[in-house]
């Protein structure tokens, strides 16, 4: 039987063929299907000193799009793998537990960052921007929107206390990775809890999965 992960797969190669041909690099132009993002770039940037200088909330953005270098640099700085050999990640986790899925929502549809691989699997069509927020109007027109959700069931005996913490410390690091990364490179960002309870049921996650935390990011508006 041709499984959904198999489809990915499929298409995952031939994106990856026109990739090495030169053909694929829009970061708009692979709605529907994977996207293979470039290896993250270890230069450029302010220092962490300066970056931490210029950290702050922007709320106004163009709507300029992210080049898939952009993308895939703002993703390894988020949760990517900086040590392989034991899939470590950029930013801390509880208990060694892999409770955190970055969801990238853009105009042209969702998808679902995977650490290992380094790439973006198609999780579904339609742009969804808008229906991350709680009455933030910039959120629906600023290119990107990161998505933290929270695998509630890899705690089964934790209280509500004890994920409400977990989860917001673990979006809260993770926010942290993605406010330093922007900083450094002149991109705009915004931590946010002004998410819908029903999100996750909108992004049809996983049962267990929550979202109580996204981070809206872009070019900021000149
Ligand atoms: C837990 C948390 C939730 C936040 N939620 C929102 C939000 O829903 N919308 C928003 O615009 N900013 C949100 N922020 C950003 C704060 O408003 C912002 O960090 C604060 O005003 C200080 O500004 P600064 O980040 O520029 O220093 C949130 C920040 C944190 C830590």
């Amino acid at each position: 039987m041709t499984t959904r992960r198999d489809i990915n797969l499929g298409i995952l190669s031939s994106v990856a063929a026109a990739a090495t041909s030169g053909a694929a690099t829009s970061s708009l132009a692979q709605s529907g299907q994977d996207i293979v993002l470039a290896p993250p770039s270890m230069s450029g940037g302010k220092t962490i000193m300066q970056a931490l200088r210029d950290r702050q909330s922007i709320r106004d953005y163009s709507r300029k799009l992210l080049s898939n270098q952009d993308l895939s640099n703002l993703l390894w700085a988020a949760w990517g793998v900086n040590r392989s050999e034991h899939d470590g990640r950029t930013a801390p986790r509880w208990r060694d537990a892999y409770l955190l899925d970055i969801y990238v929502i853009r105009a042209d549809g969702v998808w679902l960052y995977e650490p290992r691989g380094h790439r973006l699997l198609f999780h579904m069509a339609g742009d969804l921007r808008g229906q991350t927020t709680i009455g933030q109007p910039f959120v629906a027109t600023a290119p990107l929107n990161l998505v933290y959700a929270f695998d509630t069931s890899k705690m089964p005996d934790a209280t509500e206390a004890e994920i409400n913490a977990t989860s917001g410390a673990t979006a809260g690091v993770t926010g942290q990775n993605v406010y330093l990364y922007c900083a450094a490179v002149g991109l705009a960002t915004v931590f946010r809890e002004s998410v819908p309870q029903s999100l996750a049921k909108t992004l049809k996650l996983p049962a267990g999965q929550i979202i109580q935390f996204a981070q809206t990011v872009g070019y900021p508006k000149t």
